[in-house]
């Protein structure tokens, strides 16, 4: 029978069944309209995914049934802005989102006082908070939460699911996003499947990647990277009591999901809209390139990762198409992108521009940032960029070997050289940071430290050099300013904007001290918040300048849906861009990557002289110019 008829029959003979129909009211049409439209697509992608199961159709029918099942928990308020969202498919792409990632208990103690600081957030401008996961997890170490137990229970500590309800409705009243992470890879050893497996349930111990023999583990584990090698050797983790081999991608506590299993794939996806359910306007996908495993590859963006996240997708479609999927896949910039479009995720994290900008920062010369970006920028004008400059994971050296080799840069060498320069050990490096997952076979090895630490405040604090500490809040500025306005939602990482420094504590602490992110997952203090609200200090610099520009980007709309133009410059230590739009004009923005004054001409920056220009960030006019001098980091923002 040809595709297009057996996709017809089981839709036919899904809705005929007694399962659906009995689910079915007349609040049900909006789904039952777009289960009609997208069916097509889900029904192929599952097709192509799980080519050789005999019993798929049975778990297409239970999909279609648990979707409808979700859509019907969903609050009338949130399908009323699905509706909306669909009116407006591009509303993320907006000048209005500025965002913040935040851990509730560093922030706050819990979600209830997490509410109280809603005013902060709107004060500062923030409209899409992501919290970093807040669901029950193992006590101890839990991967920062990342090892989840129980999707739908909130870590007790943080408060109780009631409380993450009021908070979204909370937020939505005071216009900011709700962000929550869907961690689909693994679930944490103590979640009820990995609990059941344990018991010797063969059902649950599908869920899951277990073999009894070491060389079957061993069949995969040759070809695999190593994510956290200084903390365990391998993918696998031998569990005692079972006797079995278990993959584990990233801690041994954290099982990585099966989704050759179509039953997973039910399991998570219910999972997913459960939080969807919960009012959230944002998904994380964490980890999302790790998703599907093949003997003999590298187990990383392989091609059935996308049809995966895509079936996700359109599930997401049908039940809550206000969600928008953002993806996390902190790989070569060549697959990053792959994950980006309407049919798989909307918007995505960008880890070529922040890699990049620390790595200009540290040579002093953008020619590597002006290339990459020149040539990786763009993506789907539907989609957008995350650009962030820290996130509470680690700095991982991202970018094209081939790219850098053009410029006579030689890839591993200089990711040697730029963790030298930011683990401080690199003569005259005013940066202050700590070295992540050396791997003593291969040399990798990646860097964590606060933005403020690595910008070199925390040196220039400690040696109270002024002119230093002036650099280090210059170059703070500038990476926000680039991330505000260079196209795409700014994320900016919880204490940032108060210029916190690295916090060693973790060191002290048994749970912790393997683990140097926590260097970078400072608890926010009255002393820090004191220190950003009082004139002459570093933080009160740092703070105020953040706030402004992101004043100055809500008031800009030209940084909402407009194009981005990267210019390549003979100037090898400025990055120029402009934002173009149709109707709204052009902004040019020139940053400056040195401590030394640079002088760039306006003929470079394709802007016409006799012009009278503005400089929208320090306020500054200029006439009758030919060229600019921009001062040690600083970022102008011209318009006319
Ligand atoms: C993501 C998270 C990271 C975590 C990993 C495993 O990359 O950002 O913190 O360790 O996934 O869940
Ligand atoms: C690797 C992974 C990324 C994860 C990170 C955690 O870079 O690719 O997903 O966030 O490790 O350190």
């Amino acid at each position: 029978m040809d595709h297009n008829k057996q996709c017809q029959q089981c839709l036919t003979r899904i809705k005929a069944s007694g399962k659906y129909q009995a689910l079915l009211s007349n609040k049900t049409q909006v789904f039952e309209q777009r289960l009609d439209q997208n069916f097509p697509r889900l029904f192929s992608l599952l097709l192509t995914i799980y080519d050789n199961q005999y019993d798929l159709y049975s778990h297409i029918e239970a999909l279609v049934c648990e979707l409808l099942g979700s859509f019907k928990k969903r609050k009338i308020s949130l399908k009323s802005s699905d509706e909306q969202r669909v009116l407006n498919p591009s509303w993320y792409r907006n000048e209005q989102m500025v965002g913040m990632a935040v851990y509730v208990d560093l922030v706050a103690d819990d979600l209830q006082t997490l509410i109280t600081k809603i005013p902060y957030y709107q004060e500062l401008g923030i409209t899409y908070l992501h919290l970093m996961p807040l669901y029950l997890s193992p006590e101890g170490d839990s991967d920062g939460g990342y090892a989840v137990s129980d999707y739908r229970q909130v870590d007790p500590k943080l408060g109780a699911t009631k409380d993450l309800k009021a908070l979204a409705v909370a937020l939505k009243k005071a216009g900011i996003n709700l962000v929550l992470d869907f961690v689909f890879n693994h679930t944490s050893d103590e979640h009820q499947w990995a609990q059941k497996a344990q018991q010797g349930d063969e059902q649950f111990q599908d869920y899951y990647f277990l073999f009894s023999d070491r060389e079957d583990a061993d069949q995969y584990d040759n070809s695999l990277r190593e994510i956290f090698p200084s903390v365990r050797r391998g993918c696998f983790t031998y569990l005692e009591q079972m006797q079995k081999w278990v993959w584990t991608t990233f801690n041994s506590f954290q099982w990585d999901l099966n989704y050759q299993n179509p039953a997973v794939f039910r399991a998570m996806t219910q999972e997913m809209l459960y939080l969807a359910n919960l009012g959230c306007d944002l998904l994380r996908l964490d980890a999302l390139a790790f998703v599907w495993k093949e003997k003999g590859t590298q187990c990383e963006n392989l091609p059935k990762a996308h049809l995966l996240i895509q079936a996700f997708n359109v599930c997401r479609e049908i039940v809550c198409p206000g969600v928008v999927f953002k993806s996390e896949a902190i790989v070569h910039p060549d697959e990053v992108v792959k994950y980006i479009g309407k049919e798989e995720c909307q918007t995505s994290y960008n880890p070529l521009l922040m890699a990049l900008m620390w790595e200009s920062l540290a040579t002093r010369k953008t020619e590597l940032l002006q290339l990459s970006l020149q040539r990786r920028f763009t993506i789907n004008n539907d989609c957008s960029w995350v650009n962030y400059a820290r996130c509470h994971d680690d700095i991982g050296w991202t970018f094209d070997d081939a790219d850098a080799g053009e410029l006579g840069i030689n890839g591993e060498s200089h990711r040697e050289f730029l963790n030298k320069f930011y683990t401080g050990s690199f003569e005259g490096s005013f940066s202050k940071g700590l070295g992540f997952q050396y791997n003593p076979e291969n040399g990798d090895c990646r860097v964590c430290g606060s933005l403020a630490s690595l910008c070199g405040l925390e040196k220039a604090l400690i040696s109270q050099n002024q002119e230093h500490i002036e650099h280090a809040v210059a170059r703070i500025k500038l990476l926000h300013g680039i991330i505000l306005t260079i196209g795409g939602i700014p994320l900016l990482y919880q204490g940032d904007e108060l210029a916190a420094l690295n916090d060693y504590s973790f060191e002290q602490d048994d749970k912790k001290k393997h683990d140097s992110r926590w260097v970078n997952r400072p608890k926010l203090t009255t002393n820090m918040l004191v220190a950003s609200n009082t004139e002459g200090t570093a933080q009160h610099a740092v703070f105020s300048a953040i706030k402004k520009m992101i004043a100055l980007r809500k008031a800009s709309p030209i940084l909402g849906e407009s194009d981005t133009q990267i210019l390549l410059l003979t100037q090898p230590k400025l990055l120029a861009y402009k934002r173009n739009h149709a109707t709204l004009g052009t902004a040019t923005f020139v940053a400056n990557f040195s401590e030394f004054p640079q002088t760039v001409s306006l003929h470079e920056l394709d802007v016409e002289d006799n012009l009278e220009l503005t400089d929208q960030i320090s306020d500054t006019r200029y006439t009758n110019v030919r060229e600019l001098t921009l001062a040690p980091y600083q970022i102008l923002w011209l318009t006319k």
